[in-house]
């Protein structure tokens, strides 16, 4: 995929596209790609490209975009964490080819989405996602929207990065610093950055900061969508510097605030 700091700090959400069609040999390669998707809690999501045009598919945040990812699962618990996780691999490759896309859990017509995915009972569809070449200047909308939830910065580590308790901050060493870093850029919805880790003994627990309004029936719990997505910068850097990361489930049950929630550990 090339370098990965280089590809999570480049990579923004792209509202305004060009208005071509994704090329014959990029979709080939997205479909190649998104066959090979796994994620750590073995929840198969379930990625379908559908035409804009053909399928009445459209956004009022976005403009210029021919195709859309839908991204699929069962509801059961973690499908949220996975589908962040899978999805997040998917805009990451897609980045790498040019192809910008963003997550979009709000605003769109659900209804029209969920009929082009075929969603059935028991499955959801938490986002969507275009893809397609960036235009070569965002549209007014798309600017005053990155403005208004500050979508080009990100919380310090010190907010994020704990050590042995609750809101005390780490200090990495360069390695693990970079690696804070990808977790730092992670994309989440309205920019909230809900992820918090805590590192005990050499475990980093993944929590999630809960905001109100991010659940619901059809999307599952937004934030944890967002923690997945954080957990995958986090194994993908491991992974890039030759770690073999293991996700596991180990809540190391120390004191947290009543809005924080244990979501999953990576054991290095
Ligand atoms: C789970 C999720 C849901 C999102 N839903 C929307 C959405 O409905 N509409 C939208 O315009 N952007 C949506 N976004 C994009 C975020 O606003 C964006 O990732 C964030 O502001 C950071 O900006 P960046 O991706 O350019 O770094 C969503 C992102 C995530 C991760």
């Amino acid at each position: 995929m090339g370098n990965l700091l280089e590809i999570i700090k480049g990579r923004k959400s792209v509202r305004t596209f060009d208005g071509r069609q994704i090329s014959e040999e990029h979709r080939e390669k997205l479909l190649e790609y998104i066959k090979g998707i796994t994620n750590p809690f073995g929840i198969p999501v379930e990625f379908l490209l559908r035409d804009a045009k053909e399928c009445g598919l459209s956004s009022p945040v976005l403009s210029g975009e021919q195709l859309y990812v839908l991204g699929k699962v069962e509801k059961k618990p973690y499908a949220d964490v996975a589908f962040g996780y899978a999805f997040e691999k998917l805009v990451l490759y897609a980045w790498s080819l040019g192809i910008g896309t963003v997550l979009i859990g709000g605003t769109m017509k659900r209804e029209v989405f969920e009929e082009a995915a075929g969603v059935r009972e028991g499955e959801m569809m938490p986002c969507v996602s275009p893809l397609g070449y960036p235009a070569a200047k965002k549209s007014l909308k798309e600017t005053m929207m990155r403005k208004g939830i500050s979508a080009d910065s990100r919380k310090p580590f010190k907010e994020l990065f704990f050590e042995n308790e609750w809101n005390r901050p780490i200090n990495p060493d360069r390695d693990m610093a970079e690696i804070f870093e990808m977790v730092q850029w992670a994309p989440s919805a309205v920019n909230k950055q809900p992820w918090r880790i805590i590192v005990i003994d050499g475990v980093y627990h993944f929590f999630e900061k809960k905001d109100k309004g991010y659940v619901n029936e059809n999307t599952g719990d937004l934030q944890k969508i967002d923690v997945g997505i954080a957990l995958c910068h986090f194994v993908l850097g491991l992974e890039e510097k030759g770690k073999t990361p293991e996700v596991i489930l180990n809540n190391p049950g120390i004191a947290v605030p009543d809005d924080v929630e244990y979501v999953a550990s990576v054991r290095i």
